[in-house]
């Protein structure tokens, strides 16, 4: 068996929703990154044996297959493939565990995964709500009678789902609004103190007056972000306690991760940052939904041979504030190494994207530390969530 290793990781800013970002064509924006991970450390792109792509709405420029789209735009030589796949909200954290196994079996020396989102153009659902087939009838739901002979015959959304598991878990509004505040406080810190200065590509665009601008910073964190701001929003989704304040707004960005066998990264005198441990993937209730983290976190960390207290760094999805606090009860992290940049309540969440953003952040948090081991599981809609664990080399 090789060993999976991660030579280069870099990402888009997160653009907020109709922001910066949101003028780019997704083949194009996915491009930057995949030309950037190579370029990074001096790979000839025609080494990539394949790319695979994450994205949740495959509709529109994120349809066609949008990783192949991306190696287009990148430049790339004709001959190098994409694949998209969807896995919900873990799908580029799943590219990068499909990859990663391919490099392990020895089937792959070079892959990309990466993952892309424009939510800002594609709202969640796009590709099957309101759509019809070529005879006019509609296109019909993927939600059928089997998953409503397991929700007791009702549709449960994330937020409402988000509100489900703080029930189920004693979790109050305020400790829900208290986790944001912290989130946008960290990510502010991260962006005042440099530290995602390594991670992010900064990324050109035109402003509405049509002059050039540079994006390299997160635009969805607000750093003004209080309890008593929090406390005043609306709540949404028909829940008493889920607001926009702790949840992972709307959002756009891109990411890239390009993995290589030990041998290939020798061949080529590329120097691995991380290796790829173990990952797993669970299932999990398809009303409460999101809970998935809490069985992936064990099986990946039964895989890897490792303990929770082994673990120097966790990214775990801030889907909704609950996600996270639910994990957290149930395995009773030091906070402090939980998301300690924020997460994507303040960071965001192009869901597409998310894995890869996740796992791009928690190893440069992992060099900047000197930390070990790193920890990366998302929830998914349909209840899911894939884990990966990486160890920094
Ligand atoms: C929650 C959600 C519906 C909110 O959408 P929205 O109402 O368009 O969100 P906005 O950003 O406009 O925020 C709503 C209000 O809250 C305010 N707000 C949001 N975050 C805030 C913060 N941290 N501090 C202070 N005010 C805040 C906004 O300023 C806005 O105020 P306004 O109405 O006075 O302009 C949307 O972000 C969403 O769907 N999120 C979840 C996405 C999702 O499901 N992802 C998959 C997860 S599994």
């Amino acid at each position: 068996m090789e060993d999976a290793f991660i030579v280069s990781a870099v990402r888009t800013p997160v653009g907020k929703r109709n922001g910066s970002l949101s003028q780019f064509r997704a083949d194009d924006l996915l491009g930057l990154v995949l030309r950037e991970v190579v370029q990074r450390v001096g790979v000839d792109a025609a080494e990539v044996e394949d790319v695979i792509g994450g994205t949740v709405t495959q509709v529109g420029e994120q349809g066609f297959t949008l990783a192949r789209m991306g190696v287009l735009a990148a430049g790339f030589p004709d001959d190098i493939p994409g694949v998209s796949i969807n896995r919900q909200c873990g799908s580029s954290l799943t590219a990068l565990n499909f990859a990663a196994a391919q490099i392990v079996a020895g089937w792959r020396d070079c892959v990309i995964a990466c993952g892309c989102e424009l939510m800002s153009k594609y709202a969640i659902a796009a590709e099957w709500y309101n759509l019809t087939l070529s005879n006019g009838q509609p296109a019909g739901m993927p939600l059928g009678p089997a998953y409503f002979s397991r929700t007791g015959g009702k549709y449960v959304d994330q937020g409402q789902a988000a509100e489900l598991i703080a029930q189920k878990w004693g979790i109050s509004k305020e400790e829900m609004d208290g986790f944001a505040v912290r989130s946008h406080q960290r990510a502010q810190r991260a962006h005042t103190e440099g530290r995602f200065a390594r991670e992010i590509l900064p990324v050109k665009f035109k402003g509405p007056d049509g002059q050039e601008k540079v994006l390299d910073k997160d635009e969805t964190v607000r750093p003004e972000t209080s309890m008593e701001a929090l406390s005043g929003l609306k709540t949404v989704f028909g829940t008493k306690i889920v607001t926009a304040g702790n949840s992972s707004p709307i959002s756009d960005g891109s990411s890239a991760v390009l993995l290589m066998s030990g041998r290939k990264a020798r061949e080529l005198g590329v120097t691995p940052r991380a290796r790829v441990v173990a990952n797993a993937v669970a299932g999990a209730d398809p009303v409460l939904m999101l809970t998935g983290p809490i069985p992936a976190t064990a099986k990946v960390l039964k895989k890897a041979g490792l303990s929770f207290n082994d673990i120097d760094e966790v990214e775990i999805n801030e889907a909704f504030s609950p996600i996270p606090l639910a994990w957290g009860r149930e395995y009773n992290p030091d906070w402090e190494k939980v998301n300690p940049n924020g997460g994507a309540i303040a960071l965001g969440h192009p869901v597409g994207n998310s894995g890869c953003r996740l796992t791009v952040t928690c190893l440069h948090e992992l060099e900047r530390t000197g930390g070990r081991y790193g920890l990366v599981t998302l929830c998914t809609g349909g209840g899911m969530a894939p884990a990966t664990i990486i160890e920094r080399v």
